[in-house]
């Protein structure tokens, strides 16, 4: 309690009176005494009165001090003397406490605001007035990083945080990205009116569409290819039509030797479709894993006996190295057997005439190729041209073929390994694709191998008690 403000309390209280009790004495109202004992009373009053007063204050400081801080202090709150000081600091801690819950409860929903838009699952910069970021959250940070300037600096997208502050209205810009890796991304600029409470006036949702567009690109593509694929075929028979029909209308072995084309032309787009179907319908179930137990050796033996008649014609020796203990993987043994089917086929086909073509099967060893849990590994390698690096990431999509004048003299329809692959991963593996020019190739798959069947019957009993 500072004395300066006592005295200056004191003397406000005490001037009037001390002053009417001067004048009373100088016109001779009052004897001096009497005045003088009237002003010390006076004087002692004003004093204890202020004393009183600025010590009722210092308390209700105190209190609002303590209130706004939201310090909770265990000593017994000091009490006003005054009664109105009282009710001051009655008044006062009230409209405290309010404002502190207020003030708590803008703070949480300030943080509630702030862990949503952190956690969306769109990339979401938030920029000031002057363009600079002011926030960015985790999946903007995780998708690009640093590299966020970089995005913003992307001349589209700063063309449309332009036209957003001028015209005060959402915008968007679809921008390519081409490092690290190229990206197709759109973005949109949303004004902010009034600004955020850290001055964020625009905000800008980036999302990634690479997946899309590229998905869309391949659906297109396959339409385009699939047609193309129909359409030569078909056009070479309608072609034959016309020349038997015509040219070749009295000419017999003409006849006979376009007729065995056009069988195999019509026996080719057969199995286009064939594939075709195959290839949808595994689609359609990829997100079903097969349950059956197939011993792999057993889908192997049958599919090499079919190739005999191949293998002999083209002098190629079947190196077969089956592990004939190897547990049973979980799989869908007509599914197992097109995998075989093609590696095979593909082996042969592009293998070397002579040579040989391998089967190995066995259990797969921990490594860092395949994934760490219990695998079985069926691999066909033969000795063939080998398929330069560039092709290797490609050779799975449909109607790539590294030689397409080869794979269609061949009678290839560019989707064998498609299937493959849509086979592997609806049984949960992998496929792994080594090749070296020159010397061969070498296609492995991984699969898993199916629980042993005590513990599957646990697990089913399990399964079943949950269910
Ligand atoms: N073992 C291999 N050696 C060399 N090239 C291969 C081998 N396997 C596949 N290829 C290349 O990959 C391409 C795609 O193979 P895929 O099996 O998908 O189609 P295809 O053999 O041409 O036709 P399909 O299998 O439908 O009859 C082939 O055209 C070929 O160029
Ligand atoms: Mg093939």
């Amino acid at each position: 309690m500072r004395l300066g403000v006592v005295l200056t309390a004191a003397s406000v209280i005490a001037a009037t009176p001390v002053l009417v009790l001067l004048v009373f004495s100088i016109a001779g109202l009052l004897p001096l005494q009497a005045a003088l004992a009237g002003i010390f009373v006076t004087l002692a009053a004003a004093f204890a009165l202020a004393l009183v007063w600025a010590r009722d204050l210092e308390v209700i400081f105190g209190t609002l001090r303590q209130e706004l801080a939201e310090m909770s202090v265990d000593r017994p709150a000091a009490i006003p003397t005054l009664p109105s000081m009282r009710r001051l600091k009655h008044e006062a801690e009230r409209i405290a406490r309010h404002l502190s819950s207020r003030v708590a409860r803008v703070e949480a929903m300030r943080r509630a605001d702030e862990a949503i838009v952190e956690k969306l699952p769109d990339p979401l910069v938030v920029l000031g007035a002057d363009r600079s970021v002011r926030r960015s959250n985790a999946a903007a940070r995780s998708a690009f990083g640093a590299d966020i300037h970089a995005v913003l600096r992307h001349p589209d997208l700063r063309a449309a945080i332009d036209r957003a502050f001028a015209a005060a209205t959402p915008q968007t810009a679809a921008i390519l990205l081409p490092v690290p890796v190229p990206r197709d991304v759109h973005a949109s600029v949303i004004p902010i009116d009034p600004p955020l409470s850290d001055g964020g006036r625009a905000m800008i949702v980036l999302s990634d569409r690479t997946r899309e567009n590229a998905v869309e690109r391949m659906r297109a593509d396959f339409v385009a290819n699939a047609s193309h694929e129909l359409r030569t075929p078909l056009a070479s028979m309608i072609g034959f039509v016309d020349t038997l029909l015509g040219p070749a209308a009295d000419d017999l072995p003409a006849q006979r030797r376009f007729l065995g084309i056009m069988a195999e032309q019509g026996a080719r787009m057969n199995r286009l479709i064939d594939d075709l179907l195959s290839l949808s319908r595994i689609e359609l179930i990829e997100h079903q894993p097969p349950s059956e137990r197939v011993h792999l050796f057993e889908v192997v033996d049958v599919i090499a006996a079919g190739f005999e008649p191949r293998l002999r014609d083209r002098a190629v020796t079947l190196d077969l190295r089956l592990d004939r203990g190897l547990p049973p993987v979980l799989g869908d043994a007509d599914q197992l057997a097109q995998v075989v089917q093609n590696l095979v086929d593909n082996a042969v086909k592009y293998g070397r005439d002579g040579g040989t073509v391998r089967i190995d099967a066995g259990r797969a060893s921990p490594g860092e190729k395949f994934p760490n849990r219990p695998g079985a590994l069926l691999a066909v390698t033969d000795q063939g041209q080998g398929i330069a690096r560039e092709h290797l990431p490609r050779l799975t999509e449909r109607f790539y073929r590294v030689d397409k004048g080869r794979s269609r003299n061949a009678g290839g329809t560019g989707l064998g390994l498609a299937i493959v692959k849509h086979i592997v991963n609806r049984h949960r593996g992998q496929l792994l694709i080594e090749s070296e020019v020159g010397r061969g190739t070498t296609i492995t798959v991984w699969l898993p191998l199916a629980p042993a069947p005590a513990l599957a019957a646990v697990a089913d009993s399990g399964a079943a008690a949950v269910a």
